[in-house]
C-alpha cells in the first residue's frame, strides 16, 4: 500500500485531492493517506473544518486508510518524526501561505511556511528517501512577463511579490535537492484554482459574497483582463498524473545524478476575458438560485482602470503536460462556474 502525505490537507486542493485518493485509491489500489494542516484562521477556519468533515465520512467508506494531523510543516521536529514513523512514498507539498495582497502587511508567514516549511519537507525526504515529491508552484512566478502564452521555459527571475518569490525559491530548493541528494521533485505551477469550497479570498468566490450582500464589485482595466480560470477537478487529475511519473533517477558522464526535476504548468490554456467571466458568474448565480432572479447586476458593477503590477493577460501554456501525462485541463468555465454556484447554494443557503 503505498503511503502518502498530502499536507495543506484541509485547504481547498488538498481536500480535492484527498477526496479524489479515498475515492478511487492510487492507480487503482487502495493506499494511505496522511493529511497535515495547521488550520490557519487565513480565512475562515470553518470551510476548512468542513472540508475535513466531507474527508472524514468519505474515508468510512474508503478502502484506503486515512489519517489526520494538525500541525505545521515549518515545525521541524513535528515533519521528521511524521515521516520517520510513516515512512511515505509520494509526497505532496500544498501547505502554503497563499495570496498575492496578504503578503505587503504579513511578510513573516510567508517565510515560515513557504521557505521554512518547505525547507522541512526537503529535509525529510533526504533523511527518509521518497519516491516523489511534488509540491503546488504558482503561475505567480512568471511576474510581470508579457510574452503569452507563459512556457515553463520561459525566464521567471522577476517576481513583483514576496508570495511569487517563495514560490520560485521552492523551485530552487526542490532543483538543488534533486540534485544533491537524488531526490525525484516535481513543481506544478498551478493558474486560478476554482470550485465548490474554493478560496473566500478569491475574486469569483469574493465577488459572489459582494453581491449577496448588495455590495458594489470592481473590474480592473474595464474587463479587458484575460485570464486561465482552473477547475479544481482538472487540477487534481493533474496531480494525480503527475505523483504517479516521477522524473527518472539518471546518472550523469561524470557518474553524479542528473537532477530527477521537473516543473510543470497546469492551466486552462484558454484564458477568459474578465467581463465574459463576470457574466457568466452572474447567470449561474441566478441558475442556482443564489441570487434573485431580478438583481440587479448593472447596479452593482464598476469598471475600473487597471491596477499598478497587473498584467492584462495570463495563461498558461500546458503543452508539456499533455506531452508527458497526456492530460490537458478540459472543463469550461460555464460548468465549473456552475459547480461553484450550486455548492455556495447549499452551503449558505
Ligand atoms: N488556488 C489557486 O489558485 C492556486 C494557484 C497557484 C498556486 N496555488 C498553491 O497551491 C497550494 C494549495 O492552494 P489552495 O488554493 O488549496 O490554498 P489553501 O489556502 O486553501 O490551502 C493551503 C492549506 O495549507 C494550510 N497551511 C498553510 N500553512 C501551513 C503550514 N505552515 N503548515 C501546515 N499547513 C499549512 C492552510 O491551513 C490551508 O488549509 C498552495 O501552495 C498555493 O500556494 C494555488
Amino acid at each position: 500500500m503505498k503511503k502518502i502525505l498530502v499536507t495543506g490537507s484541509a485547504g481547498f486542493i488538498g481536500a480535492n485531492l484527498v477526496m479524489r485518493l479515498l475515492k478511487e485509491g492510487f492507480q487503482g489500489s487502495p493506499c494511505r493517506i496522511v493529511g497535515l494542516d495547521n488550520l490557519n484562521s487565513y480565512y475562515d477556519v470553518s470551510l476548512k473544518e468542513y472540508r475535513l468533515s466531507v474527508i472524514l465520512s468519505e474515508s468510512e467508506e474508503s478502502k484506503s486508510e486515512y489519517r489526520f494531523v494538525k500541525g505545521s510543516i515549518a515545525d521541524r521536529e513535528l515533519v521528521s518524526g511524521l515521516f520517520e514513523e510513516e515512512k511515505f512514498d509520494i509526497v505532496v507539498n500544498l501547505a502554503a501561505q497563499a495570496g498575492v495582497r496578504y503578503s505587503i502587511e504579513n511578510p513573516d508567514v510567508y517565510i515560515e511556511s513557504n521557505i521554512i516549511g518547505f525547507y522541512n519537507i526537503l529535509e525529510a525526504c533526504r533523511h527518509n528517501p521518497v519516491e516523489h515529491l511534488v509540491y503546488a508552484s504558482s503561475s505567480s512566478v512568471y511576474g510581470g512577463n508579457k510574452k503569452v502564452p507563459f512556457a515553463v521555459e520561459d525566464r521567471v527571475d522577476n517576481p513583483v511579490s514576496l508570495y511569487a518569490a517563495t514560490k520560485k525559491s521552492n523551485e530552487l530548493f526542490a532543483h538543488c535537492y534533486s540534485k544533491l541528494y537524488d531526490i525525484p521533485s516535481t513543481g506544478l505551477r498551478f493558474f486560478t484554482v476554482y470550485g465548490p469550497a474554493g478560496r473566500p479570498d478569491m475574486a469569483y468566490f469574493g465577488f459572489t459574497n459582494k453581491l449577496l450582500a448588495g455590495k458594489t464589485i470592481q473590474i480592473y482595466n474595464y474587463g479587458n483582463c484575460r485570464r486561465d480560470f482552473t477547475y479544481v477537478d482538472d487540477i487534481v487529475e493533474g496531480i494525480v498524473r503527475v505523483m504517479a511519473g516521477a522524473p527518472a533517477r539518471k546518472k550523469g558522464e561524470d557518474g553524479l545524478p542528473i537532477p530527477p526535476y521537473a516543473v510543470y504548468n497546469i492551466g486552462g490554456g484558454q484564458p477568459e476575458n474578465l467581463l465574459d467571466f463576470v457574466n457568466i458568474l452572474q447567470e449561474e448565480l441566478l441558475r442556482a438560485g443564489v441570487l434573485p432572479q431580478d438583481y440587479d447586476f448593472d447596479a452593482h458593477k464598476e469598471l475600473v482602470p487597471m491596477q499598478p503590477g497587473d498584467v492584462p493577460t495570463t495563461y498558461a501554456d500546458s503543452t508539456a503536460l499533455e506531452r508527458d501525462f497526456g492530460f490537458t485541463p478540459k472543463i469550461t468555465l460555464r460548468e465549473g462556474l456552475r459547480k461553484f454556484a450550486q455548492w455556495y447554494k447549499e452551503y449558505y443557503g
